[in-house]
């Protein structure tokens, strides 16, 4: 998982409305804050990348872990003295809590900061148009939280607007997994997959207007399943099969997916991931803990050594893969012989990045009402024991790329002038010198350097090899 809390879009002046979304927490808030802007923009309102003269702010929430939902009342409480300051000048402000957040609290929500107008989850701002018309036509507050996965992808319009030269496209969500940690199932609702035909015409779509590479997304990706196109000719597709039929499309060079579960890297996937370039080396598989006990107790369906041999037969197939993952330390009951046992874990697969975090009580979940809990300082001290370990693997795996010729498809203009930044195909950004006209270009760069988050590189000679 990755945060990016970030902003969408761009200062816009002149008469229209200005719309501010921040969202926080993972890669399908950020596809859903996207999809979000463009449904606004018929109705007139333009992105923001400032909050404080906005006509509608809208926080696109996250409720993984107890920081990043406690972020968001802090947000609103800022927020709010700029709807104050603009209801004082004569103008208005409308505020809206999506995402997860809006569909773990609800009406909680209105009762912690009660001037947010709208509150609505995940599966609902399909109806976002009507909701804001509804906003200010009525005095009562707007609360949709219902799950309709299905209806909002139906729902959802079929242009979007490209930006750069890669984009998310959401082809599954919600998890039946049910970690006793996770809020996910709770949040998300149950598993869904979206037809092959929704998603290959949104792919196609993009790829007319420039898309060279596409992260397909789902919180549990490759459960993905769905009928084959042509109604269902072909049987039933998993995730491997619906890469195969995306590697078609035209312009399309790259295609990665995330996030993974281990118990669904079937033999289909496995195999995609050893035969089709497009495909890029790169697999986000989160394990969690490397203790069988805790395997056990977090409810993930398989043990470290299955884990282990998902790697392994990965690796047959495709043996320069870049291996991430997922790690929570503290999850109750984890003593010191279960905290070793992630730690050999970690050094038996070497990873190329990770996200570790320390366990957070979610309420609601089976973990937060469970004995032996973990006291805090045991959990920094464990989180920063592995954290050094994964930031050693991570520079080694760094590090053995130097001397190597990578293709990089350059996404942007680097901080310093004449430098583009651009992505390996193990995801690293790479920057290096070079003219603004191969923006978009996969371009063959030798690497030269490391630095802590990215390496350097200079454009390869023509004609070189590339790894
Ligand atoms: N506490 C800490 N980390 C969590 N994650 C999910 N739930 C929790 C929690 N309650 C982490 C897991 C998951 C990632 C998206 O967030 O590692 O893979
Ligand atoms: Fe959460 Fe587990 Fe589902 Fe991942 S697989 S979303 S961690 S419940």
């Amino acid at each position: 998982m990755t945060d990016t809390s970030d902003t969408v879009g761009k200062q816009q002046t002149g008469s229209v409305k200005k719309l501010f979304i921040k969202t926080y927490g993972c890669q399908m808030n950020v596809y859903d804050s996207e999809r979000m802007a463009g449904l606004l923009k018929p109705l007139g309102y333009a992105a923001s990348d400032t909050a404080n003269d906005a006509d509608l702010v809208i926080l696109n929430t996250c409720h993984i872990r107890e920081k990043a939902a406690e972020k968001v009342y802090s947000d609103l409480g800022r927020i709010r003295k700029f709807k104050t300051q603009k209801e004082r000048d004569g103008g208005t402000m409308k505020i809206a809590v999506a995402g997860c957040v809006a569909q773990a609290e609800g009406s909680e929500i209105k009762t912690r900061a009660p001037f947010v107008d709208m509150v609505f989850g995940p599966q609902t701002y399909h109806r976002l148009p009507e909701m804001i018309a509804r906003a200010s036509r009525e005095k009562g507050d707007i609360l949709e939280t219902d799950f309709a996965v299905e209806e909002k992808f139906d729902t959802l319009p079929n242009q979007r607007e490209l930006k750069g030269y890669s984009a998310f496209v959401t082809i599954q969500e919600g998890c039946d997994k049910f970690c006793t940690f996770c809020v996910v199932p709770y949040t998300r609702g149950e598993e869904v997959s979206r037809p092959v035909e929704a998603i290959t015409a949104e792919v196609r779509m993009l790829a007319a207007k420039g898309l060279r590479e596409v992260t397909l997304l789902g919180q549990n990706v490759n459960a993905y399943h769905a009928q084959a196109p042509h109604g269902g000719i072909g049987g039933e597709w998993g995730l491997g099969e619906l890469v195969r039929h995306l590697a078609k499309v035209d312009g399309l060079d790259r295609i990665r997916f995330t996030t993974s579960h281990p118990r669904d890297m079937d033999a289909g996937l496995i195999a995609a991931l050893g035969e089709e370039p497009k495909l890029m080396p790169y697999l986000h598989l989160p394990v969690q803990t490397g203790s069988d006990k805790l395997l056990k107790a977090m409810n993930r369906g398989h043990t470290a050594a299955h884990y282990l041999q998902q790697i392994e037969k990965i690796r047959t197939v495709r043996p320069d893969i870049a291996i991430s993952g997922d790690f929570i330390v503290g999850f109750p009951g984890e003593d010191d012989t279960d905290f070793e046992a992630t730690m050999q874990l970690v050094r038996n697969v070497g990873y190329a990045s990770a996200f570790s975090f320390k366990y957070s009580r979610r309420p609601g979940t089976p973990g937060a009402s469970m004995l032996k809990q973990i006291a805090e300082p045991i959990k920094e001290a464990r989180l920063a024991r592995l954290q050094i370990l994964l930031e050693e693997q991570k520079q080694s795996f760094n590090t053995a790329q130097i001397g190597k010729i990578l293709p990089v498809l350059m996404e942007k203009k680097g901080r310093n002038p004449g430098q583009l930044v651009g992505r390996s195909p193990y995801l690293q950004a790479v920057h290096a010198e070079l003219a603004e006209n191969l923006l978009g270009q996969i371009v063959p760069v030798e690497i030269v350097d490391t630095l802590s988050n990215s390496l350097g590189g200079r454009r390869a000679i023509p004609g070189a090899v590339l790894a």
